[in-house]
């Protein structure tokens, strides 16, 4: 009798596990990814230099996880899509902890080589303008450059550190440093706040996690032309560079990083800059 009960009990624990295996961990490698290639995960992927990471790295022949707002939206994005079986696309908002624990659960068993935290805004200009500060302009700021890469890479650190390269990266910082503030006209406070403690919480975490093997890489693209250089309000005179062209520097600092260079400010043409 005890057996007529134990076989029923033990097919159903069996489809339990394999059901939840397969919503949890089951579609964690997309079908064209390339078992022993790198995999770089990148976000807000859907224009200026998270595009631009995607074709590159895409190009190259890596794995890439490509996270957007709305993925959906951009032509470009979806054009890559269509081009490239190692590449998954995925919708994410880097302040909405679901669309974040989502992805990471779904990539659950993927060895990450780089994570680039690349989604960033800029704000309104105004709102950040001492005499007329907006402290509700504040918050979304933040949420999006200081605490979005915090939530992204805590989501993902087992799969970075599950990976052969280990690097976690974050794209520039300098507006956020003294000896930028002492270079240059004011204001920016919400930017420049933000970028202060994006920088100070990878330090944190590289301190944290260097005896792991992780390197956090802080690298500077440069002034590039982007929607994000039209926001900041720099002159249109000012010498800019492409997002190919940066992507590509920053592509190659990213091979360049060693253990040593982590939790360092690293201009894209490689010189460190103190911070
Ligand atoms: N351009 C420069 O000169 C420069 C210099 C130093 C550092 N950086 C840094 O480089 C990174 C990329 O900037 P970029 O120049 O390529 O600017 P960009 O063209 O304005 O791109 C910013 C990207 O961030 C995404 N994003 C914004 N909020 C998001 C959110 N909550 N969740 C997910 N994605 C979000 C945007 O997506 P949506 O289209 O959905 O808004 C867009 O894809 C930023 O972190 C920026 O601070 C740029």
């Amino acid at each position: 009798m005890q057996r007529f009960i134990g076989l029923p009990v033990f097919l159903l624990i069996l489809s339990i596990g394999i059901l939840s295996g397969c919503a949890a961990g089951g579609a964690a490698r997309k079908p064209g990814f390339k078992a022993d290639g790198p995999t770089v995960f990148v976000t807000g992927a859907n224009r200026g230099l998270g595009l631009e990471f995607t074709r590159q790295y895409a190009a190259r022949g890596w794995n890439v996880i490509a996270t957007a707002r709305r993925p959906d939206e951009s032509a470009e994005l979806q054009a890559l899509l269509a081009q490239y079986p190692q590449l998954a696309v995925e919708a994410m908002d880097v302040t909405v902890q679901a669309d974040v624990e989502r992805v990471a659960l779904r990539f659950r068993d993927q060895p990450i080589d780089v994570l680039i935290n690349n989604a960033g805004v800029w704000g309104n200009l105004d709102a950040q303008t001492f005499g007329q500060l907006d402290y509700d302009a504040y918050k979304w700021i933040y949420e999006v450059n200081a605490i979005g890469p915090l939530r992204v890479t805590e989501a993902l650190l087992a799969n970075v550190e599950a990976s052969k390269q280990k690097k976690i990266i974050i794209l520039g910082g300098g507006m956020g440093t003294r000896a930028t503030v002492q270079q240059s006209p004011g204001g920016h406070y919400w930017y420049r706040m933000s970028r202060a403690a994006n920088l100070i919480s990878m330090a944190i975490l590289q301190r944290e996690t260097r005896r792991r093997g992780v390197i956090v890489g802080i690298i500077s693209p440069g002034k590039v032309d982007t929607q994000m250089l039209k926001d900041s309000g720099w002159p249109d005179t000012f010498p800019r560079i492409s997002a190919k062209d940066s992507a590509g520097f920053v592509i190659e600092q990213i091979a360049l990083l060693t253990p040593e260079k982590g939790g360092e400010l690293i201009n894209y043409d490689g010189k460190i800059i103190g911070w």
